[in-house]
């Protein structure tokens, strides 16, 4: 792989920077001196150091963010805060984007990452990919309504699939879903009459947001998490 798209592709610096500091001498690899931008190198085992800094390749990143209120899903936006302005700009570089979309006053746990076929694999809706969220609603939800929103309701000409509720108060409680439709836990509670006041994602495919991950937060998954998300 060319040298300049090793280091843009893991974010260290755009193409035009890369060929800037090999004219100053500030790309080395494997120890010596690269004169030039379009030098190949073994992306998987070269020593590549760029302005003093080691760098270690990598096609694709995974990251973990607790989304705070406020924020658009989105790589950018006409006039509010978007997730990725949360993260250093290196991902930025990598093509990070948020994997699927949570409202702008929707809180918790969200999925950045560049790899499309990963992402495109967990919003599918034939994957049933399971995502819980804490919420709280205006009314009590009486036992009907709940058994109601478990079977499926009707959200403006879509019926839901059958999801899992479990109250911890009247008017709270956590619900597991398997798809992702629009506004879908809106417009789910919508249906029975009611109104959705706090909205927090709490898991997506069997990760759990990390109790130490403050609003605003982001951490890369690890092995682990990355395995579930594979696997999910
Ligand atoms: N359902 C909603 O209504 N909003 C979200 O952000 C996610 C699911």
């Amino acid at each position: 792989m060319r040298l300049d798209k090793m280091l843009s592709e893991c974010g260290v610096a755009s193409r035009s920077e890369v060929a800037r500091a090999c004219r100053k001498g500030l790309v080395l690899v494997n120890g010596a001196p690269a004169a030039r931008p379009d030098l190949q190198v073994d992306e998987t085992t070269a020593a590549v150091v760029y302005c003093g800094a080691l760098v270690r390749y990598r096609k694709f990143v995974y990251l973990l963010l607790n989304k705070p209120s406020g924020y658009i899903s989105a790589t950018e936006d006409g006039s509010d805060p978007v997730v990725t302005d949360l993260l250093p700009p290196e991902y930025r570089r990598m093509g990070v984007f948020p994997c699927g979309r949570l409202d702008k006053y929707t809180v918790g746990l969200m999925l950045l990452t560049n790899d499309g076929d990963l992402s495109h694999r967990l919003l599918a809706p034939k994957n049933h990919v399971a995502k819980s969220y804490r919420f709280t609603c205006e009314k009590p939800l009486s036992n009907d309504e709940k058994t109601a929103l478990e079977a499926g309701v009707d959200i403006g000409g879509y019926f839901t699939k059958p999801c899992q509720i479990e109250l911890t108060a009247p008017c709270e409680g956590t619900i597991t879903i398997t798809e992702g439709k629009y506004h879908q836990i809106k417009r789910m509670l919508e249906a029975v009459d009611n109104k959705i006041t706090f909205l927090e994602r709490v898991t997506f495919g069997g990760i759990a947001l990390p109790p130490d991950l403050k609003r605003g937060e982001w951490r890369e998954l690890n092995d682990e998490e990355l395995n579930l998300l594979k696997n999910s």
